[in-house]
């Protein structure tokens, strides 16, 4: 990736053509050759006519130290691996090919740019560069706590609360595992595992949360099967923390929900995540597949699974993609 080139233009301003030119090293046709590497990547660069370049939106580019310097103490203490890439795969992918890292610790990967991040479902996750907070953790349990399955629900909850914390109290939950805010999808959860649900497991949480996304990312996201989208920056109308503390506050939150999962499981998380449940008394229908539920939704119960009652009756449903039917 054009690393360099990316530094220069992040911060904002105009920098002309052949000012890059010669702070990079490169001819001018190199530097459009770059120019348009990025503009692939989702960064909008403006040609501003008789000037040269500018970024439509400046970046806060991923910085480890930033980030590292802003974790809890309790994560820090945890963390035995921390990357932070410009470009990977799938930050879950890179973790999961990974041996899992000794029980009691974590592994972290955080990428500014996913070329194949995945969504749930077999869906793609659609961040281009700077616009999205993408970010992986990787945990061992020698004996996975009962309630394996909820654990998306948990980190949902600690996601939500490190978000509160900045002043994003709009933020709740739609089970099982999508960020919302003002009716649209703020970001998602992608649980992995390796292993067996009563042996030892090697576990993958990876979170994506957008931060700005550009107009036509929006068009993209859409396509992936979310047709209302928020960001950081629209909650807040414009002015937001910045990404490296964002991301160090939700790289905290997840680790620190690992490690209390392994101790209480779902249930130390139930309530919260019963506070948080924008589904709650909603009219809903859940697809899995071929298979429709539908039903007024009531919570969750102890293993994470959504309550739908109907006529009376009270099922459980274990997967599938929710939403609320509008009269
Ligand atoms: C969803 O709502 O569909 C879940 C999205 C999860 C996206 C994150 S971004 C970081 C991590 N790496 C991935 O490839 N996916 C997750």
């Amino acid at each position: 990736m054009s690393d360099a080139l990316l530094a220069l233009l992040a911060p904002g301003g105009v920098r002309s053509g052949e000012a890059l030119a010669a702070a990079l090293g490169l001819t001018r046709a190199a530097v459009w050759k770059q120019i348009s590497a990025l503009r692939k990547l989702g960064v909008e660069i403006e040609a501003v006519p008789g000037q040269g370049y500018r970024l439509v939106r400046p970046i806060e580019l991923l910085d480890a130290r930033a980030i590292e310097s802003n974790l809890s103490d309790r994560a820090r203490a945890l963390i035995t691996s921390f990357q932070v890439l410009r470009s990977v795969d799938s930050t879950n992918a890179r973790l999961m090919a990974a041996p899992g890292p000794t029980p009691g610790q974590a592994a972290v990967c955080i990428a500014e740019y996913q070329t194949a991040g995945r969504g749930r479902r077999g869906r793609a996750w659609v961040a281009p560069l700077g616009a999205g907070l993408c970010m992986s953790v990787s945990w061992s349990f020698v004996t996975p706590p009962p309630q394996l399955g909820a654990l998306g629900l948990a980190i949902g909850v600690g996601a939500a609360h490190a978000l509160h914390s900045y002043g994003y109290s709009e933020v709740q939950l739609k089970w099982p595992n999508d960020l919302v805010a003002r009716g649209a999808k703020l970001g998602g959860i992608l649980t992995e595992l390796q292993g067996e649900m009563d042996g030892p497991a090697h576990v993958v949480v990876g979170i994506g949360v957008n931060y700005e996304l550009p107009p036509v990312a929006r068009a993209a996201v859409a396509a992936e099967g979310n047709p209302r989208v928020t960001d950081l920056r629209e909650l807040t109308e414009g002015v937001a923390p910045g990404r490296n503390e964002i991301a160090a506050a939700l790289v905290s939150a997840l680790v620190e929900t690992l490690a209390r999962f392994e101790l209480t499981g779902f249930a130390s998380f139930r309530s919260a995540w019963s506070t948080l449940d924008v589904l709650a008394g909603e009219d809903v229908v859940v697809r899995s597949g071929e298979r429709t539920e539908s039903g007024r939704a009531c919570g969750v119960d102890q293993d994470g699974a959504l309550m739908l009652e109907h006529d009376g009756l009270v099922r459980r449903v274990v997967a599938g993609e929710a939403s609320v039917r509008r009269a």
